[in-house]
């Protein structure tokens, strides 16, 4: 149930200047919901997802399995599990305008953020077969299996290259970078992608969460809900930046210039990207569990002297952090392997926060569920902080 804890204010009348009542910034602290779905605790450095640890459930889990831990509460029995991928590989498949907007807004060069956007909009024309909207778990499948769909085929229009189609018999993870390769993904490969679904799908009352849950506490609809949150996501403080982590690797090259690149950072007053978080005050859990699928990964089948020399940055900025800013506990966050393990698998930075829209959007339509089970409206309120009893100035005397 819906907790109407934000900071209440008495109504003011009477033209009277309102006692100043400090709002909660940016709402720290303000307790917005009860939700079953995931619980951070920053300080100990612990994510639970559907009552698992997030080590536990993203190493393990299919991301089928995890979509389905989210929106009915617990893991599927194997004839539920083979039912949800059915229904998510016959989703796949765009509504033709929603291809049509793709191919016009790839001749402008939007970006990715930008595409998802408004092609997640259409999402709420009747699907390819003709058949109007019926259901919300109908709807909500629908919205989660054409989002890889709809960045991967963008990702191709944008690079000269044509849409390809899904392929039924591949998984979620699998499907998505095949039509982002045209290659069938090797299971090391498919594992990875499936390990970073899984870690990201849920993170409490983040923005782009919050903003859906206040959409559709209007009572509009799931997709609306889900324009709303890409559109929150898109915004550097949230959807993060975690190309930068990886460039960081990448300047720095080779194992000698480690130290004296990240201290000549550091010395300049610079921030070292992929460490420190607001949230977290030791390791982020969702960065342990994504170095562990990064390098099974890149043993599996790929470049690992750059895992290696990522691994040795690592443990020498946390180094020099402590030493810089003492008792800080700046440590590693959930970008830097992120970035290392997305890049493995092929993936540009301007994916990065598209695929961590591909994971979300799960979580963001599992609160939705919630909400709309509490039928409460979000209604917070503000402090008035201007003018009162003005005059009013005819046009003509301004
Ligand atoms: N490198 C160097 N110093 C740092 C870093 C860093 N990565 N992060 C924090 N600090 C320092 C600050 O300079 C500040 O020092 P000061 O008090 O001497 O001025 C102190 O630590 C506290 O900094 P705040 O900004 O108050 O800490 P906050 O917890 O609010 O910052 C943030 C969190 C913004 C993520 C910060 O750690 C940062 O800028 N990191 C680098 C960028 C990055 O990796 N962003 C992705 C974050 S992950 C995510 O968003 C999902």
């Amino acid at each position: 149930m819906l907790q109407p804890t934000l900071t209440t204010i008495e109504s003011q009348t009477n033209g009277q200047k309102p006692p100043t009542i400090a709002p909660a910034q940016g709402l720290d602290n303000v307790v917005a919901a009860h939700t079953h779905l995931s619980h951070v605790d920053g300080q100990a450095g612990v994510l639970v997802i559907g009552g698992y640890s997030v080590e536990t459930l993203a190493l393990n889990a299919t991301f089928e399995e995890t979509i389905n831990l989210l929106w009915h509460g617990s893991l599927p029995t194997a004839s539920q599990l083979t039912a949800l991928q059915q229904q998510l590989a016959s989703y796949r498949d765009l509504p033709a305008a929603t291809m049509e907007l793709l191919r016009v807004v790839a001749h402008q060069k939007i970006s990715v953020m930008d595409a998802l956007r408004m092609a997640a909009s259409t999402l709420s024309l009747p699907y390819a077969d003709g058949e109007a909207i019926d259901s919300l778990e109908r709807d909500s499948l629908a919205v989660v299996a054409r989002f890889p769909t709809i960045v991967a085929a963008y990702w191709r229009l944008l690079h000269g290259d044509e849409p390809l189609a899904p392929k039924a018999e591949l998984n979620h993870a699998a499907n998505y970078l095949y039509m982002l390769t045209g290659e069938v993904p090797s299971e090391a490969r498919s594992r990875a992608l499936e390990t970073y679904l899984n870690s990201v799908v849920d993170h409490g009352l983040n923005a782009s969460t919050f903003t859906a849950r206040v959409i559709v506490s209007t009572q509009s609809d799931l997709v609306s809900a889900i324009v709303g949150a890409v559109g929150a996501l898109k915004g550097p403080l949230h959807g993060g930046a975690p190309g930068p982590a990886l460039d960081m690797v990448f300047e720095i090259g080779t194992h000698e210039r480690i130290e004296p690149y990240l201290r000549d950072q550091l010395d300049r007053g610079e921030r070292l990207m992929g460490f420190g978080h607001r949230v977290y005050k030791v390791y982020d859990p969702r960065a342990a569990v994504l170095s562990k699928a990064a390098h099974a990964m890149y043993e599996a089948d790929g470049d690992m002297a750059l895992y290696k020399l990522a691994q040795e940055v690592e443990t020498t900025a946390t180094k020099l952090l402590e030493e810089y800013k003492p008792g800080r506990n700046l440590q590693t966050n959930v970008e830097f392997y992120t970035a290392l393990l997305l890049h493995g698998l092929g993936m540009s930075t301007a994916l990065f926060t598209p695929t961590f829209a591909v994971s979300r959007v799960v979580g963001w339509l599992a609160h939705c569920f919630e909400q709309q089970r509490t039928g409460r409206l979000i209604r917070p309120k503000s402090v008035y902080t201007g003018e009162y009893d003005l005059e009013w100035v005819p046009l003509a005397e301004r």
